[in-house]
């Protein structure tokens, strides 16, 4: 079987199994009628966001889908059951917002917390949801459990493999695959970010030593570079390509292409579809790994509000489409980044966009029009 089929047995075909041992047959039954009312669990929680809601029932997106649609989670949302009714009913996938991260697991003295991970991974696999690891090595992130080894040579090596070996072998065979170097452009795409990891152990070297060590942890684990503004910013996208071909050429055991698409409706038309289509040149699968599309920095009202959520709904077409149009091998997964608006990063510090809609479901957990764009847009493709 060609690696495509077997990436696509692997991982597209697969019919993840939803485990409702969990949820109690009351809860079961609120789920399908809230879900199939549009309105999601919200409806006793949420504020009535009557213009942004869906006034029209939204089948489980991820039975419309034809790959993997994944959401990132953390434990204190999975704290209440409407969050996690809602994510099983929509969901195929999860990705870890923030404790797989190398600053929540790796303690000052260099010891490990492996508690929040082990309990996603719990989560997941009880739930009969695929998990994609993020993020093994990130420029932002350098605790003081290895920086205080920087420049220690011998030492800071062992520290730096132990972290990736120790945190990819520990669910080796449980995870879909892995963010191993997020974000590795510089901003204005003007060459590679400095850390403290390209400083130990060199610009791209440190990147390649992440993928090998990765590789030799989980042999079947997909090994993802992942970045950000790839569609917003031509030129990073390239210097990100010129990378990924270095990287390549090198022999690294680099699996696949992670474009956050942390959008905006600064986004020019076409953008997205454009760099999904460079993304793909080289044949491997593609996850579209953080989506959301902000509204902005300001609030907005009447005519200028419903303005900008059709914006977003053209944004979100256009990349739902352009992702349907790659070949199905190299459709590795959607994955937005928030269940809720209220869950959303753009929502909290530093941003702090108290008004800000960017993901499908309202902060009560109400399917919103822009999670009907999203059903039309998937149910059209199947
Ligand atoms: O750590 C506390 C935790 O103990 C507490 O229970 C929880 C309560 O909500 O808050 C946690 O605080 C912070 C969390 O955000 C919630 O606000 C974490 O410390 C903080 O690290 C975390 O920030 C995350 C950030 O990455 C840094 O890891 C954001 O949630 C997450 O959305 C953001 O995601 C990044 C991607 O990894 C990479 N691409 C950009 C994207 C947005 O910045």
């Amino acid at each position: 079987m060609g690696r495509a089929l077997a990436f696509r047995a692997r991982y597209v075909d697969v019919k993840p199994r939803l485990s409702f041992a969990r949820l109690s047959r009351r809860q079961l039954i609120a789920a399908s009628i809230a879900g199939w009312m549009g309105n999601g669990l919200a409806q006793q929680a949420g504020p009535p966001h009557d213009i942004a809601r869906s006034k029209t029932a939204i089948p489980p997106l991820k039975s419309l889908a034809r790959f993997p649609l994944g959401c990132c989670i953390a434990r204190p949302y999975l704290r209440e059951a409407a969050y996690e009714t809602l994510l099983l009913q929509q969901f195929s996938q999860v990705t870890a917002e923030w404790e797989m991260k190398m600053n929540q697991v790796l303690g000052d003295d260099g010891t490990y917390r492996f508690e929040a991970p082990d309990a996603l991974v719990d989560f997941a696999r009880r739930a009969g949801l695929a998990l994609h690891g993020h993020a093994l090595i990130w420029f932002k992130h350098a605790p003081v459990g290895i920086a205080r080894l920087d420049g220690g040579g011998a030492a800071f090596e062992r520290a730096y493999d132990d972290h990736i070996a120790g945190l990819v072998g520990r669910y080796r065979g449980r995870l879909r695959g892995w963010d191993v170097i997020n974000e590795p452009i510089q901003p204005d795409g003007e060459g590679l970010r400095v850390s403290l990891f390209s400083r130990n152990l060199g610009d791209e070297a440190h990147m390649a030593r992440a993928f090998e060590v990765a590789r030799q942890a989980d042999p079947d684990a997909v090994l993802f570079l992942n970045d950000y503004d790839l569609e917003m910013k031509p030129e990073k996208r390239r210097a990100f390509l010129r990378l990924v071909e270095r990287l390549l050429a090198r022999g690294v055991p680099l699996g696949g292409l992670g474009t956050q698409s942390h959008l905006s409706l600064a986004m020019r038309p076409g953008a997205a579809r454009q760099a999904l289509a460079d993304l793909a040149g080289f044949g491997l699968p593609i996850h579209v790994s953080e989506l959301d599309i902000s509204l902005g920095r300001h609030r907005l009202d009447g005519a200028e509000l419903a303005g900008a959520r059709a914006g977003q709904a053209r944004i979100l077409e256009e990349v739902l489409n352009a992702f349907h149009d790659l070949p199905p091998a190299q459709q590795y997964a959607i994955t937005f980044w928030g269940l809720r608006d209220a869950d959303s990063w753009w929502r909290k510090p530093p941003l702090n966009r108290a008004h800000d809609e960017p993901v499908l479901f309202d902060d009560g957990g109400g399917a919103k029009k822009l999670a009907e764009t999203a059903a039309a847009s998937l149910a059209r493709a199947r």
